[in-house]
């Protein structure tokens, strides 16, 4: 069936900093991810995204950007990441860079040029007030708003001060932003996850927010010219062959606020959260799942899945430690229809590392997602010596990459027959979605192209359960090893996942 890669594609997100250490001073590094792309390949992941790895103070570990069109010498040099894009096409895997057009750091020339006074022609690169309006910054409930003593006016910051905004509405701000994405299309990228784009439309009046919601939302994060700047950003990516694509943050927490962001002239995809942000319960996975698709036929949209990411708290932590639990959700992740995205380490079955006061590092306290991978049992888990930037995630003595490629039945085990199942399975990568009962303790739903149907069954209690429907199914994967390859008798046991297919 004809459907482009990024639809049928599994993404890994790597968090630079803590995947693999090639130099040895415990920090991760682009020769470091190179070197361990065989683990991917093991997996069966069709791409990877790759958080900032761009020249930058690390006030936000990347996130604030000083210069686009270079790499941090903590990550390596421009070469190691053309290096990196070969190695990692030569192995089929696409690679997505981190894009953040919203702000840069406040160390960018452009911003030190802005703040040098107020005839600067980089002025009006980034939002300068005499007057603040209310609009709070994301990491603290203070204003988004800091006064700059040398020129007297305020500049805006949705996040850090050392995050300042840029002015999308100035057309060389845009014409910059564009090169930066050129630069990268041209050594051969395949394309962009694109940090809190939905942030970039601001209404040039910056008119204060008018809270007209029940829930968290803020009517700034919905500005219209949103979606002018993404339609030329859509046409920059449709300048280049091989089907360059963008997923974008669009951080609404809402797949019918979300979907109007992607489409054939928007992004290719934006991120949803609703699995993440369910609670580990049947009916909560039910109407996340309903909900995305849902918007996803409203709109004509192309779904994506999360679980985890760089900034919130590992599956399995938010799942009290409870692997079965992580399984179960592992097949949804990887069955449900829309474009995964797997957050390195939750293949492990990773836990947050415990981080002691001493040790915390981010201004938004997501240090413990970003522990560093453990590669085996050694006493520095692969990681060359060095006491890493953060401390080792909890039982790296079993959670670690060696152990669990070698274990048939470990977590990193089932991710590979998911994927491996999924990667042959267009019914699971591209069919339609169909939700099946409506029982409180196990999920049901089948995915169907053409002739070919599967149905995946998961049962979120705690005690085995009757499913009707399916009996005589065969068992292609199943959240324990020993069930697959059988004929699924109608008992789910407690807390497992089935797919099945048709006999
Ligand atoms: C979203 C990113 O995922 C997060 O890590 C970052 O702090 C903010 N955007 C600001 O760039």
């Amino acid at each position: 069936m004809d459907a482009p890669w990024w639809q049928r594609a599994v993404i890994y997100q790597i968090y630079p900093r803590s995947f693999a250490d090639a130099s040895g001073d415990g920090i991760g590094d682009l020769a470091g991810i190179q070197q361990h792309l065989d683990h991917l390949t093991w997996l069966g992941v069709d791409g990877l995204w790759l958080s900032p790895i761009y020249p930058s103070p690390m006030a936000d570990f990347g996130y604030d950007v000083a210069n686009y069109t270079d790499v941090d010498p903590l990550f390596g040099t421009l070469t190691d990441a053309d290096d990196l894009v070969a190695a990692a096409h030569r192995r089929n895997l696409k690679v997505l860079l981190d894009w953040v057009p919203n702000h840069t750091s406040n160390r960018h020339p452009w911003f030190m040029a802005s703040r040098g006074s107020r005839t600067n022609p980089y002025r009006d690169w980034y939002l300068w007030r005499d007057e603040p309006n209310n609009w709070r910054q994301a990491f603290a409930p203070t204003p988004a708003w800091t006064l700059d003593e040398r020129t007297g006016q305020y500049y805006l910051h949705l996040f850090l001060p050392e995050q300042p905004d840029l002015n999308w509405n100035n057309p060389a701000v845009r014409r910059a932003m564009h090169d930066v994405l050129r630069f990268w299309l041209d050594r051969d990228v395949d394309g962009f996850r694109a940090d809190v784009v939905h942030l970039i439309g601001k209404d040039p009046a910056l008119p204060d927010d008018q809270p007209v919601r029940s829930d968290s939302r803020v009517s700034f994060h919905e500005d219209p010219h949103t979606h002018r700047w993404l339609r030329e950003i859509r046409a920059v990516l449709d300048g280049y062959d091989g089907d360059r694509a963008m997923v974008g943050e669009v951080n609404l927490r809402d797949p019918m606020a979300i979907a109007p962001y992607a489409g054939p002239d928007q992004l290719h995809m934006a991120f949803d959260f609703r699995l993440l942000d369910a609670a580990f319960d049947a009916t909560a996975f039910r109407t996340a799942i309903t909900a995305t698709d849902h918007a996803a036929r409203t709109h004509g949209t192309w779904p994506t899945v999360v679980l985890g990411n760089h900034d919130q708290a590992r599956v399995l932590t938010r799942y009290d430690g409870r692997e079965d639990r992580a399984r179960v959700a592992a097949v949804v992740l990887l069955t449900v229809r829309g474009t995964p995205f797997l957050f390195a380490g939750d293949e492990l079955g990773l836990a947050d590392a415990v981080v002691p006061p001493e040790r915390r590092v981010d201004p938004g306290g997501r240090d413990g997602c970003r522990a560093p991978i453990p590669w085996n049992g050694r006493r520095d888990h692969g990681w060359n010596g060095d006491d890493p930037w953060l401390p080792w995630p909890p039982e790296p003595d079993v959670r670690n990459v060696a152990a669990q490629r070698r274990d048939p039945d470990s977590m990193a085990a089932l991710y590979r027959r998911l994927l491996r199942r999924r990667r042959d399975d267009p019914a699971l990568q591209l069919g339609d979605l169909d939700v099946v009962g409506s029982s409180p303790d196990v999920l049901s739903y089948e995915r169907t192209l053409g002739d070919e149907r599967r149905r995946v069954v998961a049962n979120f209690s705690d005690q085995a359960q009757q499913v009707a429907g399916a009996h005589g199914w065969s068992v292609l994967v199943a959240t324990r090893r020993d069930h697959e390859d059988r004929v699924f008798d109608g008992t789910i046991g407690p807390c497992s996942a089935v797919v099945l297919g048709v006999p």
